[in-house]
């Protein structure tokens, strides 16, 4: 039953102080069933329209009628009632906008929500989120990419799933070269039915983004080419049939083997300290003639072979730490991409990023890398 003013016979403190406790507690109780803004308007209206509104007829049910002497008493209550009333339909009003306003906040999950709705204290201490590393092989990376840049190099990617053509034949691998081989290559499966040259599989090196790069771009042409790369191999602290490497491609008129070693030598002072040394050992690919093995002379015993009393580890006790492959591009090679080998001639190189990390950061198994461990990566900040 909504309240309803009653009208006033009896005017004596005690029968005042009764109706006044009444209307008070009919105030809390519709305040209390106030929910949306709507609610509260009627709520309002209610209490306080000039026209009919609770407070209006209490001047027209009380008040006016009340005997001479009881005037006083009844204005006093009226008038505390007023500002009872007029204080109660306020504090709905903030209430309700509030109310409101989290729901809204809170179906995002808001923070300020809860703190409206006093379910959190923000004088306590935060929830850290640890803030995220660069991984370090994208770091090791990035680092390369940049002393090349710096070089005047662009830079230019190549499908991780590459066929047959680019990833050998193009590359002057023989049909039964032993990298062909299922032990040292993954391949795409059910792929029997293609001719040897679009099968596809996983490239096993970046060096196919070489024959890429120069079947779009006639030289000058001076390219690195970051990304991952797969191999057959078993897990060990060293191998991994997943890794990065990074190749690099010169092709211009005039290009030496001496351009060749100034470029690794400066590159591998701008990564591992001005005091490095390199050295060039003969080696093959079937894609570069001449080749080499890149060696760098020992980071952990600056070349001595001897650290602390003992045969360095690092080198076994040699003084040199073998990097990376490189060599002078076989002319073969340019006959794929239709380049004039008596007109240019080029070098390329590349190498395993997980090793230069590993040496770079005294990595002991390259497996970590792989596994997401946090306090491994977190090292790295
Ligand atoms: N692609 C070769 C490898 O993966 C490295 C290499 C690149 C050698 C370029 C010479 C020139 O071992």
């Amino acid at each position: 039953m909504p309240y309803s003013v009653p009208k006033l016979t009896d005017f004596s403190p005690a029968a005042l102080d009764s109706v006044v406790r009444e209307l008070l507690s009919a105030l809390e109780e519709e305040s209390k069933a106030v929910h949306s803004e709507n609610d509260w308007k009627l709520f309002r209206d209610r209490w306080m329209a000039r026209k009919n509104g609770v407070l209006t007829q209490l001047n027209d049910l009380w008040l006016k009628v009340a005997p001479g002497l009881g005037k006083r008493e009844v204005g006093q209550r009226v008038n505390e009632l007023k500002t009872k009333v007029t204080e109660a339909v306020e504090k709905r009003r903030i209430k309700t906008i509030s109310l409101a306003l989290s729901d809204s906040l809170e179906l995002h999950g808001s923070v300020s929500a809860k703190v409206i709705r006093g379910r959190l204290d923000i004088t306590l201490p935060g929830i850290r989120r640890p803030i995220g590393a660069e991984h370090p092989v994208i770091k090791t990376m990035n680092e390369i990419v940049g002393v090349f840049r710096n070089l005047g190099y662009s830079v230019e990617e190549g499908p991780e799933i590459e066929t047959d053509y680019y990833n050998f034949e193009a590359l002057n691998f023989p049909p039964n070269h032993p990298a062909r081989d299922t032990q040292d290559t993954l391949f795409i499966a059910g792929q029997e039915s293609k001719p040897q040259r679009d099968r596809l599989l996983l490239r096993t090196h970046t060096s196919p983004v070489q024959i890429r790069t120069m079947q779009k771009m006639k030289p000058p042409v001076r390219v690195v080419c970051p990304g991952k790369v797969h191999r057959n191999d078993a897990l060990d602290a060293t191998h991994s049939p997943i890794f990065h490497q990074l190749e690099g491609l010169a092709v211009d008129t005039n290009i030496t083997f001496c351009d060749l070693k100034g470029t690794l030598d400066h590159a591998m002072k701008a990564m591992f300290g001005s005091s490095v040394k390199t050295r060039f050992y003969p080696s093959f690919f079937p894609f570069t003639e001449p080749s080499a093995d890149v060696q760098i002379s020992c980071i952990f015993c600056d070349g001595k072979g001897v650290r602390d009393g003992a045969p360095c580890r690092n080198c076994k006790a040699s003084g040199w730490i073998e990097l990376l492959g490189c060599g002078m591009v076989d002319p073969n090679v340019f006959g794929f991409v239709d380049y004039d080998a008596t007109k240019v001639s080029g070098f390329a190189f590349g190498m395993g990023i997980e090793r230069i990390a590993i040496l770079k950061y005294g990595v002991d198994d390259i497996q970590l890398f792989f596994q997401g461990d946090v306090r491994f990566l977190e090292q790295f900040k």
